[in-house]
């Protein structure tokens, strides 16, 4: 696809962070928008603020866990735009869990694999059909560094970071890989991408507790308090690491940029996260110990000290 002027977009996740801004910026290229979410006020407030831009855009209550909702979504979108040409599962839940896997409460796993996996899976199986018989689009996967290249060892929070989320971000890669190929294998112009947003983002996503839906509330009384952003912050600032956001516009831009140059790897210019992936291929090849599965916050606070001169 070269030109997305008049083409339409569903965004799943499509509220707040990432997503809403891949809808703004999809609008901004002349795209019809459809923006659905679990929740519907942000989801509202959402619709209403891409339509004040000038954007012709349609807000749609969806549970991703649910295809049901999913398929109606997909209804929703062909009754009010007539076509849907780019797909993004976007939508996601963080991290909640606390202590190593052994002791993550049964329903976090629940809640991770049912909104980040069978979500994804919910997509792909509602809209790849009709975008097949368009004989073209685009499906976008909303991944992660943490599972998409290996999982975070230490949380931010200084213990055991979560196992559920990295694993249902892997996932996320394997179902996108699989999808690729079986698309190239009907001869199809309809395409898969994987989006690995980066750097440090301000989204609703480190808080995905505040809006945990009831039929998965905890089985477990937590032992610590629940992560926030700002003491994720406060932690790497202690630890010595500077935190400077990535505007979600960055990001946004990749997605269009890849759909335009039919681009598999959604991603910004290398970084040092980069080389988990060097090192991970490098300890498969040599059958060695995974010696990339590193403490994410040390690591940043070493390079920022390198980077500063410090003597860390
Ligand atoms: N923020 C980051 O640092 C980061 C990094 C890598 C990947 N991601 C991924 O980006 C995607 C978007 O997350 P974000 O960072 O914008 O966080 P966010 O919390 O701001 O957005 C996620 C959205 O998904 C929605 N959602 C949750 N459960 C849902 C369900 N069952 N049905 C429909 N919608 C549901 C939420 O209501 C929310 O609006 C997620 O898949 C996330 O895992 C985020």
């Amino acid at each position: 696809m070269t030109d997305l002027q008049g083409k339409v977009a569903v965004v799943t996740g499509g509220a707040g962070g990432i997503g809403r801004a891949m809808g703004s910026r999809f609008g901004r290229e002349g795209m019809k928008v459809v923006l659905a979410d679990v929740l519907a006020g942000p989801l509202d407030e959402a619709t209403r603020s891409l339509a004040d831009e000038g954007i012709e855009v349609a807000g749609v209550v969806t549970d991703v866990t649910d295809y049901s909702s999913v398929e109606s979504l997909a209804q929703q979108a062909l009754e009010r735009f007539g076509a849907v040409h780019v797909v993004c599962n976007n939508a996601g839940a963080g991290a909640v869990s606390e202590g190593y896997m052994w002791e993550h409460d049964l329903a976090d796993w629940r809640w991770g694999i049912d909104v980040n996996v069978l979500g994804v899976i919910h997509g792909i199986k509602a809209f790849v059909p009709i975008l097949l018989e368009q004989g073209e689009g685009h499906v976008v996967n909303t991944c992660s560094g943490n599972g998409g290249f290996a999982p975070i060892a230490r949380g931010a929070m200084g213990g055991p970071a979560t196992a559920v989320y990295p694993m249902t971000k892997a996932a996320v890669l394997c179902l996108t890989e699989s999808l690729y190929t079986h698309l190239e294998m009907t001869g199809t112009r309809v395409r898969a991408h994987v989006l690995f947003p980066g750097g440090f983002l301000n989204t609703g996503i480190w808080e995905s507790w505040r809006h945990r839906p009831p039929r998965y509330a905890a089985t477990q009384e937590r032992r610590t308090p629940e992560q926030t952003l700002a003491k994720v912050v406060a932690r790497f600032e202690a630890a010595g690491a500077h935190v400077e956001f990535t505007p979600l516009e960055t990001v946004a831009d990749q997605v269009v940029e890849g759909i335009l140059a039919n681009r598999f790897w959604m991603m910004g210019p290398p970084t040092s996260a980069d080389e988990v992936v060097s090192r991970k291929a490098a300890s498969i090849l040599a059958r060695a110990e995974p010696d990339y599965l590193v403490d994410v916050l040390a690591q940043h606070a070493d390079r920022e000290s390198q980077t500063k001169g410090g003597n860390r």
